[in-house]
């Protein structure tokens, strides 16, 4: 048995609160290795990273999400008892009402909504002294989220319903002095939309409201568990939620994608010159590699076993470093350069690149939403580099790798917007 290398400490959560991204990273590095022990909310967690960790990680036989999450996490951004902490067939038969949503028809139909909400944006920019970029597309994916999914929006105040998710996802956990605060709003704010939710998904049971059927709040109020029965009310508000709150977090990897494309102006000359869409692709994947958004997950040993001579025992809580996972050297060259062509010739790999999770859609967690977000993140690019033209003010746009989620300090401010082909 190999004994795997120990942080010190009684419990370092203070230690993870205060170093974000770059608690398990540097920790590694420290240890020179891609496993570690240490304690995380008055409890011994093992650290893991790399491809390999990754697939066993997302291996079902080995690992088990309930009672993984901890409860702040669950309180604001994920909700109790969704998808996401479920486990064997209960997890196989909700997951599969998620991957129902997501017909080429419905990506197309986001993709729809998602250009012209931007396009209905974009006429309020130009009017605009300067336009935070990442407060904009929030919005923008805010709305989309909501329409695609078949909420009843008139006579709805929607600026607070899209607050309300941000809230939900950027609960500000890594900004010391603050946490207690943005907890507070997320778990608020996630209280306040429940309740709304709750609301719809009983009219639409009672035939009051009748979304089309091919809509996250048809499939979710009308879903039957294995039992035949429906989700309770609250539960079925936290997957309902589920189904698209998390687009929210796609409007951090385009604030991060400007960024790479002021940076690096080639890039963008690409991405407008990009006629079949793959340099689009390649950076998208790129920009969600490279940048920091989901920084770890969380699952705890079913039944204990061993792996490359270190012991799992039953139980213990295991934490994958997706973050340093999509930047780890033994499978990406050059892992800290922003280089989109890397995905040109890139070997497919269900654990080297997981910015949304790792392994299978179906039998496991891999993020059901990846799909959408790789397309509505490209159309973004494509709409900002291609339909409209901008200037970068100077800025501040340092990003703290101890904040999660982190973002450019400005939040990405553009000037001077205008629509292509307008006549000025
Ligand atoms: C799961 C990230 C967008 C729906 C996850 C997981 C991560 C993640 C890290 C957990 C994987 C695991 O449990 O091991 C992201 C990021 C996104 C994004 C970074 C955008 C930038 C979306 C979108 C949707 C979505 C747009 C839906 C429309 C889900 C669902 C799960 C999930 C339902 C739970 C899957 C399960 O437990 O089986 N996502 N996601 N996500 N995501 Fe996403």
């Amino acid at each position: 048995v190999t004994p795997i290398p120990r942080d010190k400490g009684v419990d370092n959560t203070l230690d993870l609160i205060q170093e974000g991204f770059n608690f398990i990273p540097d920790r590694r590095k420290k240890f020179g290795s891609d496993i570690f022990e240490t304690r995380l909310v008055g409890r011994k967690a093992i650290c893991i990273a790399g491809e390999e960790a990754a697939e066993i990680f997302y291996d079902n036989d080995k690992f088990k999400r309930k009672g993984a999450m901890p409860k702040p996490l669950k309180s604001s951004l994920l909700g109790n008892n969704g998808v996401h902490e479920q486990d064997g067939e209960v997890h196989k038969h909700r997951k599969r009402m998620f991957l129902s949503m997501m017909t080429p028809e419905r990506l197309e139909d986001m993709k729809r909504i998602a250009v012209e909400e931007l396009d209905k944006k974009a006429d309020e920019w130009e009017g605009k002294d300067e336009v935070v970029m990442l407060e904009e597309i929030q919005k923008v994916f805010g709305i989309t989220g909501l329409r695609w999914a078949g909420l009843p929006l008139e006579g709805e105040d929607i600026d607070k319903r899209v607050d309300e998710l941000v809230d939900m996802v950027d609960f500000g956990a890594s900004d010391t002095g603050k946490t207690a605060v943005s907890f507070a709003t997320g778990v608020a704010s996630r209280k306040s939309h429940e309740k709304w939710l709750m609301k719809i998904i009983r009219k639409v049971r009672s035939g009051k409201i009748k979304p089309h059927p091919n809509t996250a709040l048809y499939i979710v109020a009308h879903h039957r568990e294995r039992d035949g029965k429906e989700l309770d009310p609250h539960t079925a508000a936290v997957d309902l939620n589920n189904a698209y709150r998390p687009l929210i977090a796609a409007a951090y990897f385009i604030a991060f994608g400007l960024l790479a494309i002021h940076e690096n102006p080639e890039v963008g000359k690409k991405l407008k010159e990009d006629a079949d869409g793959n340099y689009s692709k390649m950076f998208t994947q790129e920009v969600r590699r490279y940048y920091p958004f989901a920084p770890a997950m969380a699952a705890k040993v079913k039944d204990k076993f061993e792996w490359k001579g270190h012991k799992f025992k039953k139980n213990r809580l295991v934490i994958l470093d997706l973050f340093g996972t999509n930047r780890h050297p033994d499978a990406w060259e050059n892992a800290d350069e922003f280089r989109p062509e890397r995905f040109r010739d890139w070997k497919e790999s269900p654990f080297s690149f997981v910015p949304q999770g790792g392994g299978d859609f179906h039998a496991g967690h891999r993020c059901a939403g990846e799909w959408l977000t790789v397309m509505v993140m490209r159309s973004t690019f494509e709409y900002l580099t291609k339909s409209i033209t901008y200037e970068v003010p100077k800025q501040n746009l340092e990003y703290d790798m101890t904040r999660i989620p982190a973002f450019p300090k400005s939040k990405f401010i553009i000037t001077n917007v205008k629509k292509e082909g307008k006549s000025k």
